[in-house]
C-alpha cells in the first residue's frame, strides 16, 4: 500500500503542501475566518483571505501565524488539519510521513505544538525542519558539501538569513522585517504623503504591481514610469479619493524597510568565518521567499554588499520543495515501515 510522503511549508503568509512524486499540490494563504460569537470557523485559505477587511462585526479573518510565531494555536491546528486533508484527499489508506517547515522564530514549545497538530491531522511521523535549510535545498543548493552558501529567505513576516555548510547552519539571523512590512510602509507613506487611508490588501497590490526597491540612475531616460491609480479614503474629508502612485514613490516608501533587510545581511556576513565568506563571495547570495519578488531587491542587496545576488528559480515554492525533498531524503535513507 502506498504511503504518501508530504512536505509542508507553514508560512505566515501562505501554506504550501508538497507531495512526493507530485510536487506542490496546494498553495493557499494562511488565513482563517471565524465567527466571533460562536467561535465556529467560517472559511480557511483563499476564501478567508477575501474576507479580510470586508467582514461584518461578528466575523473576523485572522492570520494565526502573523509575526512568524504561532499567535493562535488552536486555529493553526485546525487550519493545518484542513489543508492536509484537502491535499491528500480521502484515498490514502496509510498515514503519511510529514515534514513541516516552521517559521524560524518558532520556539521549542511552538515546534512541539506544530508537531502535535500534524499528528492530530493524521501524520504517522513528523519531522520539523529549519526554514533556511529547506529554502537552500529547494533552491537547488547541495547543502551537504563543505562549502559556504548564503540564503536569504524573505517571507511575509520574517526574513531569515543563514550561512549553510555541510548540511548545517553556521551563522544565521531572523529579523521581523519582510513582505508584510513593505505593505505597512506603503500604508504609512500614503497616509503621510497623500492623506489617503488604504488597507493592507491595497498596499500589497501597489507593491506587487509597481513596487520597487531600487531605481537605477538612468531610469528616467529609459523607462516610462510605472504608475497605478489607487482608491482610498481621504483623511481630511472622509470621502473616497483616487491618487496616482508612481514606482519611484514606492521606492521612497520602502527605503527604510529594505535597508533593514540589507543591514541584517551585512550583520550575518560580518559574523561569517573567512573561508565560508570567501565561498559566498564566489558563489553569490541566493534569495528565496515571496518577499524577494519585490522589484530591484536583488540589485539593492548586490549593490550594498558587493556580492553577486540571485533569486531562486521559483522563490515562493522553494521552502515547500525543500521540505518535501527532505522527506524523500528521509525515505531514501529508509526507516522502512
Ligand atoms: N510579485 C510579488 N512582488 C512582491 N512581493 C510579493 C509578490 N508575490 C508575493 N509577494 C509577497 O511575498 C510575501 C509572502 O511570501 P511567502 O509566501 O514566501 O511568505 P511565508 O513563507 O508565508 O512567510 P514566512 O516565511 O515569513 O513565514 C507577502 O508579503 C507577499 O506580499
Ligand atoms: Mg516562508
Amino acid at each position: 500500500m502506498l504511503s504518501t510522503d508530504i512536505g509542508i511549508d507553514l508560512g505566515t503568509a501562505s501554506i504550501l503542501v508538497y507531495i512526493k512524486g507530485k510536487g506542490v499540490v496546494l498553495k493557499e494563504p494562511s488565513v482563517v475566518a471565524f465567527d466571533r460569537d460562536t467561535n465556529k470557523i467560517k472559511a480557511i485559505g483563499e476564501e478567508a483571505r477575501l474576507m479580510i477587511g470586508r467582514t461584518p462585526g461578528n466575523i473576523v479573518a485572522v492570520r494565526p501565524l502573523r509575526q512568524g510565531v504561532i499567535s493562535d494555536y488552536s486555529v493553526t491546528e485546525k487550519m493545518l488539519k484542513h489543508f492536509i486533508q484537502k491535499a491528500i484527499g480521502k484515498r490514502t489508506f496509510k498515514k503519511p510521513r510529514i515534514s513541516v517547515c516552521v517559521p524560524s522564530a518558532a520556539t521549542e514549545v511552538e515546534k512541539k505544538a506544530v508537531e502535535d497538530a500534524t499528528i492530530q491531522a493524521g501524520a504517522r511521523e513528523v519531522a520539523i525542519i529549519e526554514e533556511p535549510i529547506a529554502a537552500a535545498i529547494g533552491a537547488g543548493i547541495d547543502i551537504t558539501r563543505p562549502c559556504g552558501n548564503m540564503i536569504v529567505d524573505i517571507g511575509g513576516g520574517t526574513t531569515d538569513i543563514a550561512v549553510i555548510s555541510l548540511g548545517g547552519t553556521v551563522v544565521s539571523t531572523s529579523v521581523k522585517t519582510a513582505g508584510d512590512d513593505f505593505d505597512e510602509a506603503i500604508v504609512k507613506y500614503m497616509r503621510k504623503k497623500h492623506n489617503l487611508l488604504i488597507g493592507e490588501r491595497t498596499a500589497e497590490e501597489i507593491k506587487i504591481k509597481i513596487g520597487t526597491a531600487y531605481i537605477t540612475e538612468d531610469y528616467d531616460e529609459d523607462d516610462e514610469e510605472a504608475t497605478i491609480d489607487i482608491r482610498g479614503r481621504n483623511l481630511v474629508t472622509g470621502l473616497p479619493k483616487t491618487v496616482t502612485v508612481t514606482s519611484k514613490e514606492t521606492q521612497e516608501a520602502l527605503r527604510e524597510t529594505t535597508s533593514q533587510i540589507v543591514e541584517a545581511v551585512h550583520s550575518v556576513l560580518e559574523k561569517t568565518p573567512p573561508e565560508l565568506a570567501a565561498d559566498i563571495a564566489d558563489r553569490g547570495i541566493v534569495l528565496t521567499g515571496g518577499g524577494c519578488l519585490l522589484r530591484g531587491l536583488e540589485e539593492l542587496i548586490e549593490e550594498k554588499t558587493g556580492i553577486n545576488t540571485m533569486t531562486a528559480e521559483d522563490p515562493m515554492t522553494a521552502v515547500a520543495i525543500g521540505t518535501g525533498k527532505f522527506v524523500e531524503f528521509l525515505s531514501d535513507d529508509g526507516i522502512e515501515s
